[in-house]
């Protein structure tokens, strides 16, 4: 039986927590949360306990924890994890310094436990049938990669300010994404981005529009679109060309029904957004982690990883605050 403290109680704690308590082998035993009441609301649900960081970590009953704090507090959460002996489940981004980030790496390192980041896109049932397909050679070897992530509607301005801006906060995913399906590095790094959507955007310092263009080690190219509203629903697509043909990972919709009639043919908008579209990637990623603890096996989705999405994060923010590409 793992113990495991749970830190957050939010949006994506919530999803974690309820993963974790359908998990056999697992006990969600504490639940960390700055906010009383989000605490004890989830605590109530799952039959766990509250405590704070300190209490949470001193337990040695605790084997794992899972960080779904806000973004702020990962990497200080990581080091005191790590210094205590802790298995580490850990949302994205790192971090959004890429120098605290590294010296997560660092800690973790120095401290030999387990360490996983929560790019639950790796665990998607589509994102990952289409990887397989591209591994077994059916398009042959892959040269273009079209990647585009819409948001249904932007967060509160009160996000924004504090999320590391539109590269760290949402495209971190994409980084990641196509790191893991081309299997190659980018060499280079064009972002442009346009605040279209919501003018208080802008006058936070960010954007709500992008446009990404990179070039990777091996000469292959991508592009990533993103946008902070869609007004059809969470749109998360991708393509990707090789010599002998194309593979094309589509929306999930919440039925397959297709209705035919005199004035059109219509069917189910894309899932709202990413607690629905991911459900499944989710869960799969919690069961993953605790059964690469019990059977000594590397995680999937590292904090090197996290690193790098974070490096190509940094780079492109500098890319459209500079006006030029950025050579990594
Ligand atoms: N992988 C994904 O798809 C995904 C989706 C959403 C959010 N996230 C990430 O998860 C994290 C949380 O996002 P969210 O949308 O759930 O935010 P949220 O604001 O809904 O929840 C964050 C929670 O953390 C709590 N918190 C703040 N400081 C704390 C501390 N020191 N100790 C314990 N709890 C603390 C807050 O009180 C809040 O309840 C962010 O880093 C975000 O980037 C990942």
């Amino acid at each position: 039986m793992y113990e495991v403290a749970l830190f957050g109680a939010g949006r994506i704690g919530k999803i974690h927590g309820a993963n974790l308590a359908a998990q056999p082998g697992i006990r969600l035993r504490y639940v960390v949360d700055v906010n009383a009441a989000a605490a004890a609301e989830l605590v109530q649900r799952h039959s766990a306990k509250v405590a704070d960081t300190e209490a949470a970590l001193k337990d040695p009953a605790v084997q794992a924890v899972v960080i779904a704090s806000s973004t702020d507090t990962h990497a200080d959460l990581i080091m005191r994890a790590a210094a205590a002996g802790k298995s580490i489940f850990c949302e994205k981004p790192v971090d959004l310094s890429l120098q605290r980030a590294r010296a997560c790496v660092d800690a973790v390192a120095r401290a030999g436990v387990a360490c996983m980041i929560g790019f639950q896109r790796r665990f998607d049932p589509t994102f990952t049938a289409l990887k397989q397909r591209l591994d077994a050679g059916e398009i042959g070897n892959p040269e273009m990669m079209v990647i585009t992530s819409r948001d249904p509607a932007p967060p509160p301005v009160s996000y924004i300010k504090v999320s590391g801006g539109i590269f760290k906060d949402m495209l971190i995913h994409d980084f990641d994404v196509f790191r893991w399906i081309l299997g190659d590095e980018a060499a280079s790094i064009y972002a442009m981005g346009s605040c279209l959507v919501q003018k208080e955007i802008g006058e936070a310092g960010d954007v709500d529009s992008t446009a990404v263009t990179i070039r990777t080690r091996g000469g292959r190219l991508c592009q990533i679109n993103t946008t902070r509203r869609a007004v059809y629903g969470y749109d998360q697509r991708f393509e990707v060309l090789g010599a002998k043909g194309q593979l094309q990972a589509g929306n999930h919709k919440p039925t397959q029904v297709f209705a035919h009639t005199a004035a059109s043919v219509s069917e189910d908008k894309p899932e709202y957004f990413f607690l629905e579209r991911y459900r499944a990637a989710y869960a799969a990623e919690i069961a993953h982690f605790f059964d690469a603890l019990a059977n000594r096996k590397p995680v999937r989705t590292t904090l090197a990883d996290g690193v790098k999405a974070l490096e190509l994060a940094d780079a492109a923010t500098r890319s459209w605050q500079e006006g030029r590409p950025i050579t990594l």
